[in-house]
């Protein structure tokens, strides 16, 4: 222990689970965060530094260095120069034996749901990303059209009438569930009664109120491997047991029957833009999962992120569209094509499931709010969100080929990339010998966000490569942060 003081914190805590689906980065900045708090680690004092953390925890110096960036961002920790890192002694709520460690790690008794989700994850996961170049589910929020949207919404907020400010009406306000019934019908051919959209705070709720309402605790639901992980712990803080299903270049298939698949009550896809490596599924395909579904009583999940940004050609009509046997529930988000902090998505339920999704929502929290809904309804009325999505169309596309020619450009033997046709990423495969969660660290001390895409597997060992969104940043910033992330590869 050659350079540890007295003052430095040796952080005999550090739990850290190789195995686990969490990243070693993830790991060590909810575990710092939870001793900072705790007062485990306490203001002022130092942090080991990477060498002693790669002899004493095996940690890689670009996965500590990512993590100490991180909560050096969120104040938890400064770096001085030549000095080192230290717990920041002004960072709010920290006082010397504050809280008793002991105390503030029991938890309590969780029901079982309570402890998949309090287990799941960190509330930190969730915490924003920073708006830089490569962060993927970040779309355009430069070109917001906030005059458009802040007219609506001033003319709104002068006539507040008591309708609107009392309790919002179960499954949402109903100029909005006919905007919106209006709007799949022109997008997507998708026929529905205002009657059936659900109106809900984005996806990620969506997709808990479905599994709530159909998956009791221990029951399988399918999902695609690789896919998104804040949708697999949706449906694990709902109880349910996950059964990945492996994604080739048509996406996920029909397991055959067996042990692992046999009473599933759900299967979760994204069959127009598989997320996150852009497959397209094919029809007959398609029809397997329906008649799948009829044939085990059980229901899909169609979650059309992306339809709206296809580049080169239509997207394919929605399983919804074609299941006749009515088993498909669609899921899709305002958050994506407008702005994540907006909340608001829809559900698309078959007739049967509409009123029992819409007396969970009410129980759950009464609907979204009702006057930022009625903003919605006028936007997309008024073909507001029609021309905003082609617009953003535009832009992606310009974007998509900075990014494209700029890869062709360096023609780096370190990446390679696939190429998705829908979607605001791009997948850049890396050579074996880089690890995608290895680079993070480096990408993020050069101003660069990026995932590694072996974190979005469940089972699959085989994949190693990193999600390069382009949807928030400008193309003329494009080649230079290309540039960077190819440097970058080259000395990790
Ligand atoms: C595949 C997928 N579906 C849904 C969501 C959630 O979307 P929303 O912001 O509407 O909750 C996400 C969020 O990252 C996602 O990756």
């Amino acid at each position: 222990m050659t350079e540890q003081t007295k003052h430095t914190a040796p952080l005999p805590f550090l739990q850290l689970e190789r195995e686990s689906g969490t990243p070693l980065y993830l790991q060590l900045i909810q575990q710092l965060r939870r001793m900072i708090r705790n007062g485990g680690i306490k203001p002022g004092q130092k942090l080991p530094s990477t060498r002693w953390m790669k002899e004493h925890h095996g940690i890689a110096r670009s996965t500590l260095v990512a993590a100490y960036e991180q909560l050096d961002s969120e104040g938890y920790l400064q770096s001085r120069t030549g000095a080192g890192t230290f717990v920041n002694p002004e960072f709010p709520g920290l006082r010397p034996g504050a809280s008793s460690p002991a105390k503030n790690n029991r938890l309590p008794n969780l029901s079982r749901r309570g402890k998949a989700a309090a287990e799941g994850l960190d509330p930190s996961y969730f915490e924003p990303p920073q708006v830089r170049p490569f962060i993927a589910n970040i779309p355009a929020i430069d070109l917001f059209p906030h005059k458009i949207w802040g007219r609506i919404e001033n003319r709104i907020r002068n006539r507040l009438d008591s309708a609107m400010m009392a309790y919002g009406q179960p499954g949402g306000y109903p100029p909005l569930r006919a905007a919106i019934a209006d709007y799949v019908l022109n997008r997507r051919g998708l026929k529905c009664s205002p009657d059936q959209v659900i109106i809900t705070n984005g996806s990620q709720q969506s997709l808990n109120l479905i599994a709530a309402l159909l998956v009791d605790p221990g029951e399988k639901v399918l999902m695609e491997d690789p896919s998104s992980p804040v949708v697999r712990l949706s449906f694990q803080a709902q109880g349910g047991s996950v059964v990945p299903v492996r994604v080739s270049g048509t996406g996920a298939a029909v397991p055959p029957e067996g042990p692992d698949s046999a009473g599933a009550r759900l299967a979760y896809l994204t069959p127009s833009c598989q997320y996150p490596l852009g497959a397209v599924m094919p029809i007959a395909q398609r029809l397997e999962w329906m008649d799948w579904a009829a044939r085990t009583d059980a229901w899909l999940i169609e979650d059309d992120l992306d339809n709206e940004f296809v580049f080169g050609g239509r997207p394919d009509p929605a399983i919804y569209c074609d299941d006749h046997q009515a088993r498909t529930i669609y899921v899709s988000s305002f958050n994506n094509a407008l702005f994540p902090s907006l909340r608001l998505g829809f559900i698309i339920a078959p007739p049967v499931l509409a009123k029992p999704l819409m007396a969970l929502s009410a129980i759950t929290d009464r609907g979204p709010n009702t006057w930022l809904q009625a903003v919605l309804a006028e936007f997309i009325e008024q073909g507001h969100l029609s021309s905003h999505i082609r617009r953003m169309h535009s832009a992606y596309s310009r974007r998509r080929k900075a990014m494209l020619s700029s890869f062709a450009r360096i023609s780096s033997p370190l990446v390679e990339l696939r190429q998705n046709t829908s979607g605001l990423r791009v997948i850049a495969n890396l050579r074996e010998d880089i690890r995608d969660m290895d680079v993070l660290g480096a990408l993020g001390a050069n101003g660069l966000s990026a995932y590694a895409l072996s974190y979005y597997c469940m089972e699959r060992q085989d994949l190693n490569g990193l999600l390069l969104g382009f949807g928030c940043t400008h193309e003329d910033d494009i080649p230079a942060a290309v540039e960077k992330l190819c440097a970058c590869l080259a000395t990790a």
